[in-house]
């Protein structure tokens, strides 16, 4: 999950800018730490390693639990957790545990092994860093301006009949920017800042042509944009009454600030993180009506619509995404789209359903807190939602759109990994369209079908079963594929399956990794570097559709081919006609 630079890179807003810059003058310095560090002895320092085997096995720190899921490979100088994904080299370890972000973990492990790390940039870059660390003073002094304004500001008395505490207030540093020109120049000029760093920080404008410099925020309630780490890169500014436009002021993109890299509320939000679950809002009022309420885990986009770079940053800290947009035709789309980007991380996705609301605050305002849970519990899938939406374009009662309807749907079952999940949309569709499960799983298993059915089928009529797909021991494979991918079916079909029922290594090797390792929820056998299965095999396994429905089948299959190919390979020695 993280043994790439620029996934930390894109990340850090100071880094962000800088990348390019930074990167070609640390380069070598990480290079140099690559030689000189050993992941063992450095993680050794920090917890407790045993080694067994070949690998070097630890309590995963950065998680709890009672046996250790947490691997360290010498050879490749990685680390992984299999019980909550975390992972990556020396460098990223170090960030994680000392909580640095890349290039402070890079000096960090510079000044360890004592590589020379201070000259390395050049001054323009040197230039850059400092004037990023002036525009984050400006932006920590700005918010506490504006923080100090709020009381006894009309902006706090339309807050509380907003329904917001003062509590919430503090947690969120909300503040007010005056009615005034001048009041926050004066202000961070006050302080000492010249008028210099405050041109391009994203908090004044500059008169074109003059001299002139006035505050950008006027007026307004100011909501601090933190970055995941907790420094203040940017605000959000409402307007007190509904009419002036725009409703939302917000920072524009600067040295160190990026909307769309960022989530609001990510600081706060990764430290509650629940369920491996994250829930994602549109709005800065939506988020914090959500957190007062005592749900947590949330994050908002802030009217932008989602991007690539949030959804690896969702990735980094969730597995499952909740997406509780707003309810109208705008909500809507953006919660379609949310989808495509957030399946593209491979995020589990549901979608909270806002039943006469139109978004989250308005829910827990008129529902409450307990009601908006039981809407989290019951959030729906989202091929669900996409079906559901289909439904209402189309008449199923006309023959055309039926057909329409059923193919638009097959599109979006073709997206879903899971065969379960798969299993249970085509029994769906099938109900709902009144279409035979045989054609619609035509349509989506295509070539593969036909080799699925023909096991199927042999095993059916209980003839001899030779491997004879275009899958090498397609039945095998497919019980290989299951135990890796359904941790619920795992127990029984190990109950039912032994080593000697597996005729290849590879699966033998997966398989007993497996009975070790019972607990983890999922395992990526590509991304795993701890045993080695050959790309042809992970080929396979990508493509075999298995159906969970179907696994004593698929477990006589498999003993049936081993031993016949036992016998074969016994035969071949004594050269006997099969
Ligand atoms: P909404 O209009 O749904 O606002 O826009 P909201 O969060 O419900 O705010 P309230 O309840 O009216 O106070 C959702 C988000 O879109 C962005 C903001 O981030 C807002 O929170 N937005 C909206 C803007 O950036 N500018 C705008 O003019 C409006
Ligand atoms: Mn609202």
């Amino acid at each position: 999950m993280f043994d790439k630079y620029n996934i930390y890179c894109r990340i850090d807003m100071l880094i962000i800018n800088l990348e390019g810059d930074i990167m070609n003058d640390i380069k070598d310095v990480v290079e140099q730490i690559k030689n000189r560090c050993d992941i063992v002895s450095l993680i050794s320092e920090y917890i407790q390693v045993i080694k067994t085997g070949n690998t070097y096995k630890a309590l995963c720190p950065f998680h709890q639990e009672k046996t250790p899921s947490f691997h360290i490979s010498e050879t490749k100088q990685m680390c992984k957790c299999f019980g909550c994904g975390e992972g990556g080299d020396a460098i990223s370890f170090i960030m994680k545990i000392e909580n640095l972000n890349f290039i402070d973990a890079v000096k960090f492990l510079a000044n360890k092994y004592s590589i020379e790390f201070n000259n390395k940039f050049d001054e323009k870059t040197r230039e850059k860093i400092k004037k990023a660390k002036i525009y984050e003073n400006i932006h920590l002094e700005a918010a506490r301006f504006y923080f100090a304004n709020i009381k006894n500001s009309k902006a706090y008395n339309y807050l509380v009949s907003r329904g917001i505490e003062v509590k919430t207030i503090k947690k969120f540093g909300i503040g007010y920017s005056l009615d005034e020109w001048h009041s926050l120049k004066n202000y961070i000029l006050s302080l000492g800042y010249s008028t210099d760093d405050l041109e391009s920080c994203g908090l004044f404008i500059k008169k074109i042509g003059t001299e002139n410099i006035y505050d950008k925020f006027r007026d307004r309630i100011m909501f601090p944009i933190f970055d995941y780490r907790g420094t203040v890169i940017g605000f959000g500014g409402r307007v007190l009454n509904n009419d002036t436009k725009p409703k939302y002021l917000n920072s524009p993109d600067s040295l160190i600030f990026n909307k769309s890299k960022n989530l609001y509320g990510l600081n706060l939000a990764r430290q509650e993180i629940k369920n491996d679950t994250l829930i994602l809002v549109e709005g800065y009022m939506d988020l914090i009506s959500v957190y007062q309420s005592g749900i947590k885990n949330v994050v908002a986009t802030l009217g932008t619509s989602l991007t690539n770079e949030q959804a690896v940053l969702i990735k980094r800290f969730a597995n499952n995404v909740i997406i509780s947009y707003d309810s109208d035709e705008a909500g809507t789309k953006a919660t379609l789209r949310a989808i495509d980007i957030l399946k593209k991380q491979d995020i589990n996705i549901k979608i909270l359903e806002l039943l006469d609301c139109k978004d989250p605050d308005d829910y827990i305002k008129k529902y409450g807190k307990k009601s908006y849970e039981n809407q989290i519990e019951n959030s729906k899938h989202y091929v669900q939602y996409q079906i559901d939406i289909l439904m209402k374009k189309y008449n199923l009662e006309n023959h055309e759109q039926n057909i329409n309807f059923v193919k638009e749907c097959i599109k979006i079952i073709k997206g879903i990994k899971s065969n379960v999940e798969i299993d249970y949309y085509v029994n769906y569709l099938s109900k709902i369209s009144n279409r035979s499960i045989e054609a619609i799983k035509k349509d989506i298993y295509g070539n593969y079908y036909r080799e699925y059915k023909k096991q199927n089928y042999k095993v059916e009529k209980k003839t001899e079963v030779i491997d004879s797909s275009k899958i090498k021991n397609y039945a095998e494979k497919s019980i290989i594929k299951m135990i890796i991918e359904e941790k619920s079916l795992r127990n029984s079909i190990i109950d039912k399956v032994s080593i000697n029922d597996i005729f290849l290594d590879e699966s033998k090797e997966i398989l007993k990794y497996i009975i070790k390792n019972k607990e983890l929820d999922k395992i990526d056998i590509e991304k795993n570097k701890l045993f080695d299965i050959s790309q042809d095999y992970i080929k396979d396994l990508k493509n075999i559709t298995y159906d969970t429905e179907n696994i004593d089948n698929l477990i006589n299959i498999m003993k049936k081919n081993t031993s016949h190919m036992r016998m074969l390979s016994i035969k071949n020695k004594y050269k006997f006609d099969f």
